[in-house]
């Protein structure tokens, strides 16, 4: 384990070779391609809004332009509002090849007043934009949402558990119909007069390290990095368990 106080670039080959520190703004126009849709993605607002929407013929999605390398990446996302049953929204992060990582937030929808399933977690409604953070370092990934962590995969590889440490993952999301299995075992359809369905993206930002960059220069005083060698303490461990009760 890495304390923060003893933290040295130069015990991390792999991170350091041609990484940059990033903390970005939100102009989605800067960060992001949308990949898929045929004109259902839309960067809006002068670059600081993006939507995905989803109808009968298609859904859409986008994909960050820069690959990273651990890093805290937060992102306001709100759900596709009222009757979502049917439509699942993924936001995650992926390495590419055969032997890929990803590390997934999904949401599967719902009919009106019902709430989302978010992995095993139930959130609330579209109603809101709400903070979904990923934070990736070599000791664990933390999912927060609103900034209350919700789960929590600690590096296991002394007992020989895989943790993603060594691809570069890209962002992703995808907003797309999955009414054969999302809602209620599939037992709920999309209701298609309610379309387009429309999720929205907006205050993207990510502390992060830039893969291929050609330098990489943290300065190991900047508080930006806290998130590398960050871990749960224990108060945090607690508010896990109380996000874990109410599942
Ligand atoms: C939808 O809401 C119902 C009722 O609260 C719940 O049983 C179900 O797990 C929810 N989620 C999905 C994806 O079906």
């Amino acid at each position: 384990m890495i304390s923060f106080s003893s933290f040295k670039f130069t015990l991390l080959p792999p991170l350091m070779v041609g990484c940059l520190m990033a903390a970005s703004a939100s102009n989605f126009d800067n960060y992001f391609d949308i990949t898929w849709g045929d004109g259902r993605g839309k960067i809006v607002n002068n670059g600081e809004v993006l939507t995905l929407s989803l109808d009968k013929s298609s859904g859409s999605g986008f994909q960050s332009k820069n690959e990273y390398l651990f890093g805290k990446i937060d992102m306001q996302l709100k759900l596709v509002p009222g009757n979502s049953a049917g439509t699942v929204t993924a936001y995650y992060l992926s390495s590419k090849g055969s032997t890929w990582d990803e590390i997934d937030f999904e949401f599967l929808g719902n009919l009106s007043g019902d709430p989302y399933i978010l992995h095993t977690n139930v959130f609330s409604q579209g109603k809101d934009f709400h903070t979904y953070c990923i934070l990736w370092n070599p000791q664990s990934i933390i999912f927060s949402v609103d900034g209350a962590p919700i789960r929590e995969f600690k590096n296991m590889e002394s007992i020989g558990v895989p943790f993603p440490k060594n691809q570069p993952m890209r962002i992703y999301s995808s907003l797309w119909n999955a009414d054969d299995w999302a809602t209620r075992g599939g037992l709920v359809k999309t209701d298609w007069t309610q379309a387009p369905f429309t999720a929205s993206y907006r205050n993207f930002n990510a502390d992060a390290c830039v893969w291929g960059a050609s330098s990489c220069k943290p300065t190991a005083t900047s508080t930006n990095i806290a998130w590398f060698s960050q871990e749960m303490d224990s108060a945090k461990q607690q508010r896990l368990q109380w996000g874990r009760r109410t599942t």
